[in-house]
């Protein structure tokens, strides 16, 4: 029987669940799901949604794309506040998470633009960082594993937690490709 277990990447906003993602469920040769691109494909605009729906709505979408992409498996990424659903956290216990963390000096350059409606404030890093610290405990508490992605190429911890996971998972890494 193959493993159904996702590989589920947690974390604060910038942190870089997406594109590392992206690059560990190419080396794994497994699909690749974002939450947060679900929930745009069905609503539009996370910010737009925000705004005319409220946060409480979102969560609730939010809650049935996590369902759905973790019946699909591979590697999902969800947006920074899917831990907050307990039954998002509950879930998580089949699947394997990797947490990733930024240092609050390093997360400034990620967060610009104004795609992140929690960070529409008049200080976004200090309302960043407020965020992150408030959602640590449950971070550490689901994390299998916790990389940090403040500094050195990414495509170091993309080897690394592709290595994590299909070590886990029982299956063999492709070759990284020079482009990645
Ligand atoms: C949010 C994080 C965002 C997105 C939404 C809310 C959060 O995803 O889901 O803006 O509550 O932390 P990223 O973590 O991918 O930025």
């Amino acid at each position: 029987m193959s493993d159904l277990r996702a590989v589920v990447f947690i974390g604060p906003m910038g942190s870089g669940k997406s594109s590392i993602g992206r690059r560990v469920s190419k080396r794994l040769g497994v699909s690749f799901t974002d939450t947060d691109s679900l929930i745009v494909a069905e609503h539009g605009p996370i910010a737009d949604l925000f705004s005319a729906r409220g946060e409480e709505v979102f969560r609730g979408i939010e809650r049935e794309a996590v369902a759905e992409a973790l019946t699909r498996g591979g590697v999902v990424a969800l947006g920074g506040g899917a831990i907050l659903a307990p039954e998002t956290r509950e879930a998580l216990a089949d699947h394997l998470v990797v947490h990733l963390t930024v240092s609050e000096r390093t997360i400034a350059s990620r967060i610009r633009g104004a795609k992140r409606p929690l960070l529409n404030h008049a200080d976004p890093v200090a309302e960043w960082a407020r965020i992150a610290e408030e959602r640590r405990p449950l971070y550490e508490a689901l994390a299998d594993v916790t990389y940090d992605t403040s500094r050195g190429p990414l495509r170091d911890v993309v080897d690394s937690a592709a290595r994590w996971a299909a070590d886990r998972l029982g299956i063999a890494l492709n070759e990284r490709k020079t482009h990645e």
